[in-house]
């Protein structure tokens, strides 16, 4: 199982990349945005240095006709580095751009989807990564966990070594939704995590702890 972070903040990412279990980044346009004035190849690559080789940077394309999207791509490679993901969403522009991208040896995170369809038309193009959107679907009244089971049971079944990365995460319910319903991976915002460590009885728990060993032990002791 894989756990990325959804964010170009970069606060948020050396917090994250330093103390997190995450192997790595993803961002879209929207995500850029919320940065405000930024250069953002500049700050892709601040990022992608805070990634250094182990972590992978997953990049969209703003393109919406095919020979653009892969033109756009073979900018960012360039800019970038040949092992930056580049993220296309699975339209009928970009469904032709994801298989020529995955054929020449990109990698690719097919993204925007939606429905079970888009998901095995990306597995079948070669797409490495498959970003399902959990909390836009439930916005459009369609059930991500049945979508996310049956495109895992189409890539366990086709054999691909693809991954699903479920995206568009709300709360912390709709990344285990997520998980238990057979996405290998899920890319979430820092307030995710944090929601998922802030829980006011897990601190009550440390410190109750923390309370019956200094009732051993005196104030301030410790097992060091
Ligand atoms: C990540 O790959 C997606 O682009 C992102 O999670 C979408 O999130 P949103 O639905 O909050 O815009």
């Amino acid at each position: 199982y894989e756990l990325m972070l959804d964010t170009a903040n970069l606060e948020d990412l050396k917090e994250g990349l330093d103390s997190w279990p995450v192997v790595g980044v993803t961002s879209n346009p929207t995500i850029l945005k919320e940065e405000g004035g930024i250069d953002v190849y500049a700050r892709l690559r601040e990022i992608k240095a805070l990634c250094g080789k182990k972590r992978s940077l997953h990049v969209q394309v703003v393109s919406t006709a095919t020979d653009a999207i892969l033109e756009e791509a073979r900018h960012i490679l360039d800019q970038l580095g040949k092992d930056t993901f580049i993220k296309v969403p699975v339209s009928a522009a970009g469904l032709p751009a994801i298989k020529k991208l995955s054929a020449g040896g990109v990698n690719v995170t097919a993204t925007a989807i939606y429905s079970t369809m888009q998901g095995m038309l990306a597995v079948l193009a070669g797409a490495k990564y498959i970003a399902v959107y959990f909390n836009r679907m439930e916005n459009n009244c369609t059930d991500p966990t049945r979508v996310i089971a049956e495109i895992r049971s189409f890539i366990d079944g086709s054999g691909s070594d693809a991954k699903i990365l479920a995206a568009s995460f709300k709360n912390a319910a709709q990344v285990v939704s997520a998980y238990a319903s057979g996405a290998q991976g899920a890319t979430v915002g820092a307030d995710i995590i944090r929601l998922g460590l802030g829980m006011t009885s897990i601190d009550s728990a440390v410190d109750g702890f923390r309370k019956d060993f200094e009732a051993i032990h005196g104030a301030g002791k410790t097992m060091s």
